[in-house]
């Protein structure tokens, strides 16, 4: 059984996050999506929202016979990884810009815990340059976020500016 850990924030999910997520269910047979709680940051949507939201979309992707499941977070990554008897941490690389602080995760998790991979895929060129931030920005500003979250995200987050 080969378990890998796809943590992040998912402040929200984005159509990048979902294209790594299909392109590990080609090499795991189950892949953990873990949300950081992070108490020092403020985010868009509680954890509970983005679970939800996560949940929701996984359901429409190509996973093969991939098993996924949404989880949360706290405290050192890689003890959460030991936890789940994970082998693997998946971590997405969009360009040479992310490369180096995923490098210095990657390395500090190795010397953390020698037991664990991390694993780095690249998205499709078309998600090269979405990121949950961005999304975030343009929707706040009145961008179109067609093509770069799904839809279901999308009204979610009209709808919290609704309220
Ligand atoms: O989506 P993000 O915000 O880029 O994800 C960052 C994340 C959650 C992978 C990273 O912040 C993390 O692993 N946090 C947990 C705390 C931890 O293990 N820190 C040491 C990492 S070297």
């Amino acid at each position: 059984m080969r378990r890998a850990i796809y943590p992040g924030s998912f402040d929200p999910v984005t159509n990048g996050h979902l294209d790594i997520i299909a392109r590990g269910c080609k090499l795991f047979d189950e892949i953990i999506i873990a949300i950081l709680v992070n108490p020092e940051k403020k985010p868009f949507f509680s954890v509970d929202e983005r679970r939800d939201m996560l949940n929701a979309v996984l359901g429409e992707l190509d996973r093969g016979s991939c098993n996924l499941l949404v989880d949360s977070f706290e405290g050192l990554l890689v003890h959460y990884a030991v936890a789940q008897n994970a082998q693997a941490i998946v971590r997405g690389i969009r360009a040479i810009s992310d490369y180096e602080y995923e490098l210095q995760m990657a390395l500090m998790n190795r010397r953390l815990e020698p037991t664990i991979e991390t694993v780095f895929m690249m998205p499709a060129e078309a998600y090269s340059y979405v990121s949950s931030r961005l999304v975030k920005e343009v929707f706040l500003l009145g961008g179109t976020l067609d093509g770069l979250v799904p839809s279901s995200v999308a009204d979610r987050m009209k709808q919290k500016i609704a309220k």
